[in-house]
């Protein structure tokens, strides 16, 4: 059967994978921020996840605001990356994996979820920096991929309970697979920002702070979250946080923490970064 190894959250920021190409990870701006990935990699690299469930937000490359599904997963053989104005350099396809794609499908539709089936994807940063900062990259890559795009970008936005309920039916969906694949599931964007208006540059570490506590031992407490407070208390692209809540339902109810590193800021946002292992 196919096992949850773990469950990751990290930013997603595009300058990372400008600083990454020039090599900067020794610069004293971004230092503090990189060193804390290196556990995760250490992690990674001993356990060696077969597939990865990205948690993700496309920005306007594979969906533009005319069409905007609420909830889209990848059941592609390939998903290429393109750049889609940042100058990030174009890194190697990600490999799918349609039939375990088509089996989560399955299982979530069957929990009541309607999920966008999307049989050819490109990938933007939202996908690719989370998997730049976790594996080497010149080539190919370690891990086969699931993308799991959800609206944080075209209001209204998914609810936070309903992304953390879509990842309670993820979970149950990638424990009941048939072949031993040990499974990583990611959510990836956040924490505070906001990129646009009055309030641009806005960040909250309280609020931070405060939601990486619970993302170890209250979840349901982020999940009563409404979106008109985390437009309040993390900003406008701060609600990017209701995808960690959909890696965060997937794993079990108690969790432990391995790592955690919070630095602020990288670019316009709070970077957040978590390593969570389910207790059984
Ligand atoms: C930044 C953050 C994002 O989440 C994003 O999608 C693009 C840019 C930033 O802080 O620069
Ligand atoms: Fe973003």
């Amino acid at each position: 059967m196919a096992k949850i190894v773990g469950g990751i959250t990290t930013s997603h920021i595009p300058a990372i994978g400008i600083a990454m190409a020039k090599g900067l990870q020794e610069d004293p701006y971004w230092k503090p921020f990189f060193d804390g990935y290196k556990p995760i990699q250490a992690w990674l690299e001993n356990v060696k996840p077969d597939i990865a469930v990205i948690v993700y937000n496309d920005h306007g490359l594979n969906f533009f605001l005319d069409t905007v599904p609420t909830f889209a997963i990848g059941a592609a053989p390939h998903y290429q990356n393109e750049d889609e104005g940042w100058g990030i350099p174009v890194l190697p396809t990600v490999q799918g994996n349609p039939e375990f794609s088509w089996h989560l499908i399955e299982s979530v539709m069957a929990e009541e979820f309607d999920l966008t089936m999307c049989q050819e994807m490109v990938v933007d940063h939202g996908l690719m920096i989370p998997m730049t900062l976790m594996w080497d990259h010149t080539k190919s890559w370690p891990v086969e991929v699931v993308p799991l795009a959800v609206n944080v970008v075209q209001h209204p936005l998914p609810t936070a309970q309903r992304c953390y309920k879509l990842g309670q039916a993820l979970g149950r969906a990638i424990e009941a697979y048939g072949e031993d694949k040990k499974v990583v599931v990611f959510g990836t964007g956040g924490m505070s920002h906001q990129l646009q208006g009055e309030r641009s540059g806005f960040i909250n570490k309280e609020f931070d702070r405060m939601f990486m506590d619970k993302m170890v031992d209250d979840p349901e407490a982020l999940a009563k979250l409404t979106m008109t407070e985390f437009l309040d208390q993390s900003g406008s692209e701060g609600a990017e946080l209701i995808m960690w809540l959909v890696m965060r339902g997937a794993l079990s109810e108690k969790v432990n923490l391995l790592h955690s590193n919070y630095h602020v800021p990288i670019s316009n946002t709070a970077a957040g970064v978590m390593l969570l292992e389910n207790t059984d």
